[in-house]
């Protein structure tokens, strides 16, 4: 969808072709999500951390308890919540723009999936019991416009996974800090790292926003857990480019960025980062 926008000249980078008079609030096209996507594919697992098996099974509790059995997942990925409920006996449908990434939901059992947009879903109306969407808000160009499109094929309830970060400031925690570190030592090299759009805590915004325009009927907090990393480890998901923005940084800059990191701190320090998950459920009233 079109924006327009009297702020075009800042924003210059970001005009699509196909958007003359404005610009796009998604900073990516449908075809470069899947394109990021398919790229990072095979080292998503390991750059992300899984759900325990304790909040997986408060997961599926709570689709029993609201008598979900069959689940269409917008965004499934790799299969990586899509899997554990199958083996807790819901029934999945996946789907995802990016072709590799249900490669390896379809290599784990996965087996029926669809390559579609979550926005142009190409099923009938009211064929699942609930709509399922895990770790994919910060991707979307419009949230509103996927909730609407979810609504249209669920009967009972959406399920959004949201990672809250209540009580902790976005911008102090352990994953701020690291990132501050690698954009330092980026910068005393005379190279400014790419933001992700509208800012590094974009995502986690574009989750709480949206959370305010459309306030679930019930949120559930099914972990919230430190995790403890080290630079080390950070530096080697950052030297695989595992996350989407570090796509387009010169390979001679990631080598160098990351010898400048290893000189200037500790890489063995511990770095403490609070993993919070929650569902939040909006329960259809039709
Ligand atoms: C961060 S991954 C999350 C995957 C999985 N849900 C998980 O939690 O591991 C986001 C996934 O959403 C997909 N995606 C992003 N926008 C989408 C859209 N509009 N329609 C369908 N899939 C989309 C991406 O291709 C990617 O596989």
């Amino acid at each position: 969808m079109c924006a327009s926008g009297v702020a075009i000249a800042f924003r210059a980078k970001f005009i699509r072709r196909d958007c003359p008079f404005g610009f796009e609030r998604s900073m990516t096209t449908p075809l470069e999500t899947a394109a990021r996507f398919n790229r990072i594919s095979g080292i998503y697992d390991e750059t992300r951390q899984p759900l325990t098996s304790e909040a997986l099974d408060e997961v599926a509790a709570v689709l029993s308890r609201d008598g979900v059995q069959r689940i269409l997942e917008a965004g499934v990925g790799t299969g990586r919540i899509a899997l554990p409920l199958q083996q807790r006996g819901l029934q999945i449908v996946g789907v995802d723009l990016a072709r590799e990434m249900m490669t390896k939901a379809r290599g784990k059992g996965i087996q029926d999936l669809i390559l579609a947009d979550a926005n142009r879903l190409p099923l009938k109306a009211k064929q699942f019991d609930a709509a399922l969407m895990a770790h994919v808000i910060h991707l979307l160009d419009d949230p509103a416009e996927t909730f609407e499109s979810l609504r249209r094929v669920a009967t009972k309830e959406i399920v959004i996974f949201v990672r809250d970060r209540d009580g902790a400031s976005a911008t102090d925690d352990g994953r701020a800090s690291l990132r501050d570190t690698f954009r330092k030592a980026a910068a005393e090299l005379g190279y400014q790292m790419p933001d992700r759009p509208g800012g590094w805590w974009n995502g986690f915004r574009k989750e709480k926003e949206f959370l305010a325009s459309h306030p679930p009927t019930e949120l559930v907090t099914v972990e919230d857990r430190e995790v403890v990393t080290t630079i080390r480890e950070r530096l080697s998901f950052f030297e695989n480019r595992s996350f989407g923005y570090q796509a387009g940084i010169p390979e001679e800059t990631l080598r160098r960025v990351r010898n400048r990191v290893l000189e200037s701190v500790d890489a063995d320090k511990e770095v403490r980062l609070q993993r919070v998950e929650r569902m939040a459920i909006w329960r259809l009233a039709n």
